[in-house]
């Protein structure tokens, strides 16, 4: 696992999107694991700023980590929307293909089966992942278990809680969403995990430091060969820097 701390998440965004234009840059047909969340979108305005210098995406096959049930693909808060309005809609040429899992579609089962047919048509060269408050990666919950493909997940207490604030109540949360499962995840060829701010610094520590274990959803990534943590200092600040560069040696 490789850990890059930065001063601020606009520094962060343009280094994760350097590792994703090297991916798009040396593979015919790049795909790219998307993920929503208010961490991202560093990410996405330097994506957008470095097409004018030359990155491509038209080639690139997008596909994101998951998606509120019973959300419309218009409505505000839907991951459908986020995405058009922090990436897509601002690009000059679209990705060529752009999967979001459907959370309106009248049969749910059905649609992970198609959502999971698509990830195995197209395995994902780099996966961009945020982190809930509680360790979960994309809404892979903690829990006894962890499901390997793509799932309905009932969204966790906590879950709802920190996601009201882009509600006008806790009350229009979904209590639902799809999400790819863990193994679409760590089968991903290379993962950049991005978190910011000192409400992330107690998870990143535990990530990083714990034992993998289902109620801590992201430490499952240890077990992966090529993660790198793209931090800002805040979120880094409970980091056994000491400890790292002992492992590393
Ligand atoms: C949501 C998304 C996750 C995201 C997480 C963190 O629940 N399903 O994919 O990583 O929140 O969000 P934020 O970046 O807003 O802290």
């Amino acid at each position: 696992m490789k850990i890059r701390v930065f001063d601020n998440p606009a520094d962060a965004g343009i280094y994760a999107a350097s590792l994703t234009e090297r991916v798009v840059e040396t593979t015919p047909t790049p795909v790219l694991g998307l993920a929503t969340g208010s961490t991202t979108p560093p990410l996405y305005d330097a994506l957008v700023s470095m097409e004018q210098y030359g990155l491509d995406l038209s080639e690139a096959v997008t596909i994101n980590l998951d998606e509120y049930i019973g959300l419309s693909a218009n409505h505000e808060q839907s991951y459908h929307h986020f995405m058009n309005h922090h990436l897509f809609s601002r690009l000059r040429k679209a990705p060529k293909e752009i999967h979001i899992p459907d959370g309106t579609a009248a049969d749910l089962n059905e649609e992970c089966h198609r959502y999971d047919s698509i990830i195995r048509k197209n395995p994902i060269d780099l996966q961009i992942l945020g982190i809930g408050k509680n360790g979960h990666i994309g809404f892979n919950e903690p829990d006894d278990l962890l499901v390997l493909n793509t799932h309905v997940v009932n969204l966790s207490s906590d879950t709802i809680q920190a996601n009201s604030r882009f509600f006008d109540s806790v009350d229009e949360v979904p209590r639902q969403a799809l999400t790819m499962g863990v193994q679409a995840i760590l089968q991903a060829k290379k993962i950049v995990l991005m978190a910011f701010g000192t409400e992330k610094s107690d998870i990143i520590a535990k990530v990083v430091h714990s034992p993998v274990r289902t109620e801590l959803p992201a430490t499952i990534l240890q077990l992966h060969r090529d993660v790198t943590f793209v931090l800002d200092r805040d979120s880094a600040s409970k980091l056994d820097m000491n400890s790292l560069l002992l492992s590393r040696s």
